[in-house]
């Protein structure tokens, strides 16, 4: 492996920045984590840092958007994960932040609040721009070690993604060493046709990145599910109202774009099903009217989605089909991942929600990697050079050379 991981560094009696991504489902109206699996994956390092002061930094939700909140609740979940207290500042770079990782003894772990409180968080940087930030220039000096272990962030170059590991000795955690070797062997074996089930909210980020997985010949089909399904629908001049989603307008000509360029790759639902009254109603595309929710994929789409799985030499399926934890909306998520599950292809499953539902419906011991990763993978997959990656490759080659 090109990075250097927890084995090659001494860690004992250290103080090491750890850079996780706790940044989970949020439900809006509580405020409530509802989905905890990314803060479970990140104590596979802690293990390993036991002897160590432990700093631990996450971002979580986007600022302004309904998922961004402070890292309090997160601290109450580790502890009761790890079953030993955690140590928790509502502070990043400032006096109160410094003072509590100095006094860090060894075994302690100390949460720091969400890392995009800082403006500086919030931007993206080239490695040495990062490591002259404000919350670099303050933090690292307190710090022996740098571990990245937030895959799931790994393609922003954000202060704390690049920053501390280009001043500092730095390793990959636990997790990014597992998934980057786990991808990295599906990769070199993975067989076409590759066939992507795409969904997800975050609609511009995959719209960017799709056109890349297809370029680099790692997506032969896309079949699309959610929000994108949706926006692509309203490219096709399939539905017609408004999608209230954010830059709505240049998501849809991009997807109009995409259509144009590549029209045989992209298939979108043929049926939906909305709730009406309470229960679920199923119709064709063209029956919806403005108000109606999608929730779910209809019957029709699921066959048509399967026949494509069932051909597939791979499959990466990201983000669920529908509103699947209510169970009259579960229909085309379960369909999807019992069809992919089934599959003689290389399957890989990503992102916290559909993890969840493999959970749900047993399905785990069938898939051959299940990441803890959205918008990532999907770069990772292109080949795409990620910048905690590359980093972690300079930090490595840095140690090497000495
Ligand atoms: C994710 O959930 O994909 C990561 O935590 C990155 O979050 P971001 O897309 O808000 O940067």
């Amino acid at each position: 492996m090109k990075l250097l991981t927890l084995d090659d560094l001494e860690t004992k009696g250290k103080t090491v920045f750890l850079r996780v991504d706790m940044n989970c489902p949020i439900d809006p109206k509580t405020m409530e984590i509802i989905e905890t699996s990314r803060i479970r994956e990140s104590t596979e390092s802690l293990r390993d840092l036991r002897e160590s002061k432990v700093v631990i930094a996450s971002h979580q939700g986007r600022v302004g958007n309904k998922d961004y909140t402070g890292m309090e609740k997160h601290a109450k979940v580790l502890e009761k994960i790890l079953d030993r207290p955690i140590k928790y500042v509502q502070d990043i770079i400032g006096s109160e932040a410094q003072r509590e990782i100095k006094n860090l003894k060894d075994g302690e772990i100390l949460l720091l609040d969400n890392l995009r409180l800082c403006a500086e968080e919030n931007y993206e940087f080239t490695p040495d721009e990062a490591s002259k930030t404000i919350m670099v220039t303050r933090l690292s000096k307190l710090f022996d070690l740098c571990v990245l272990d937030s895959f799931p962030s790994s393609h922003r170059a954000h202060p704390s993604i690049v920053g501390f590991s280009h001043v500092l000795p730095s390793c990959a955690g636990r997790l990014v060493e597992r998934e980057v070797r786990k991808l990295d062997e599906i990769m070199t074996v993975a067989k076409a046709p590759h066939v992507v089930v795409l969904g997800g909210s975050k609609v511009m980020d995959r719209l960017e990145a799709i056109k890349t997985l297809i370029q680099s010949g790692r997506a032969n089909q896309v079949l699309l599910t959610g929000v994108i399904a949706n926006v692509f629908m309203r490219a096709q001049g399939r539905i017609r109202f408004p999608l209230d989603i954010k830059r709505e307008e240049e998501v849809i000509s991009k997807a109009h774009l995409l259509i144009g360029e590549y029209p045989d790759v992209f298939s979108t639902p043929v049926d939906i099903a909305i709730e009406r009254n309470g229960k679920r109603v199923e119709m064709d595309v063209r029956e919806i009217v403005t108000g109606d929710r999608i929730l779910d994929l209809g019957p029709k789409t699921v066959e048509h989605y399967m026949k494509s799985i069932r051909g597939a030499g791979t499959v990466f399926i990201s983000g669920p089909a529908g509103f699947f934890e209510n169970d009259q909306f579960k229909f085309g998520t379960e369909s999807l991942l019992r069809g992919v599950a089934d599959s003689f292809a290389t399957t890989i499953v990503s992102g916290g929600h559909l993890t969840a539902a493999l959970k749900r419906y047993g399905l785990e011991e069938k898939i051959h990697h299940i990441s803890t990763a959205g918008g990532a993978l999907v770069l990772y997959l292109t080949g795409v050079k990620l910048p905690m990656i590359q980093s972690l490759e300079e930090a490595a080659q840095r140690y090497r050379s000495k």
